[in-house]
């Protein structure tokens, strides 16, 4: 059965639902990763957890050391990695609450360490990217999300934006014509470099808030975000414990 990786979003500093059994810290060639790795039982299986922003949320979205976290998680044996990540909302299925996983990604990001591929010693490669999720993966959330009577939206496109700061309105305009469904600023470089790294890699999404000039609320609060992660963490543990049981 392949070693299963968790990377902790907003909300996800840590997981409760994790026995933890020890936690390492990874050298690796780029620097240091997030967090140290977090190796624990969900359920009966052992997984790896790392919280993509730290273990306090000290990191913005472009100050992750995206390459360092997932060639530490496959240094440790990771196989298939779930990212979880906090979203906003565009396109009319991906209200506030809505749990979704993505199978299509569009990169805004710039100026982020991206690829593993810098020439030189590292080479010159260029791996396909046509699905940036894995199917095997995808499959296996939604049929966890399935099995507990959960529902979920088995599709959508993820936009991934620089950030820190939200969007505007005219950006998010902009997205919904581009046909992103979803916004976050952490999927991208983190699915390229986990493609690079041959990892099986998924998004379990959960909707925060609607994206600017899309709902009631201006402005977008932080209150309203961590109210909606608050209602989405015990749906996500409880599919991620599932998926412990069967991951592929
Ligand atoms: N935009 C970008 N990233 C986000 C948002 C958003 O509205 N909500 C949560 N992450």
């Amino acid at each position: 059965m392949a070693v299963l990786a968790i990377i902790g979003g907003s909300g996800f500093s840590s997981l409760p639902a994790l026995e933890v059994r020890d936690a390492r810290r990874i050298d690796t060639p780029f620097g240091e990763t997030s967090a140290p790795v977090t190796r624990g039982l969900l359920g009966a299986r052992e997984v790896l957890f790392l919280p993509r922003h730290g273990a306090t949320h000290q990191l913005p979205p472009h100050r992750i050391d995206y390459r360092a976290n997932l060639w530490a998680l496959r240094a440790c044996g990771a196989e298939a990695v779930v990212g979880l990540a906090a979203v906003g909302g565009i396109t009319e299925d991906f209200g506030p609450t809505v749990i979704a996983v993505p199978d299509q990604i569009i990169d805004y990001t710039w100026g982020r360490a991206h690829t593993l591929y810098e020439g030189g010693e590292s080479g010159v490669e260029h791996v396909d990217m046509t699905e940036p999720y894995c199917s095997r993966l995808r499959q296996a959330l939604i049929a966890s999300a399935a099995r507990l009577g959960q529902p979920i939206v088995a599709h959508g496109t993820y936009g991934a934006t620089q950030g820190p700061r939200l969007e505007t309105s005219a950006e998010v305009a902009r997205l919904e014509r581009d046909g992103c469904d979803l916004i976050g600023m952490t999927g991208m470089p983190e699915a390229g470099i986990a493609r690079e790294l041959d990892l099986c890699y998924a998004s379990l999404a959960f909707v925060v808030n609607w994206a600017a000039g899309k709902g009631e609320g201006v402005p977008i609060t932080m209150r309203e975000i961590e109210d909606n992660i608050q209602v989405c963490a015990d749906r996500i543990l409880a599919i991620l414990t599932e998926l412990a049981h069967d991951a592929p």
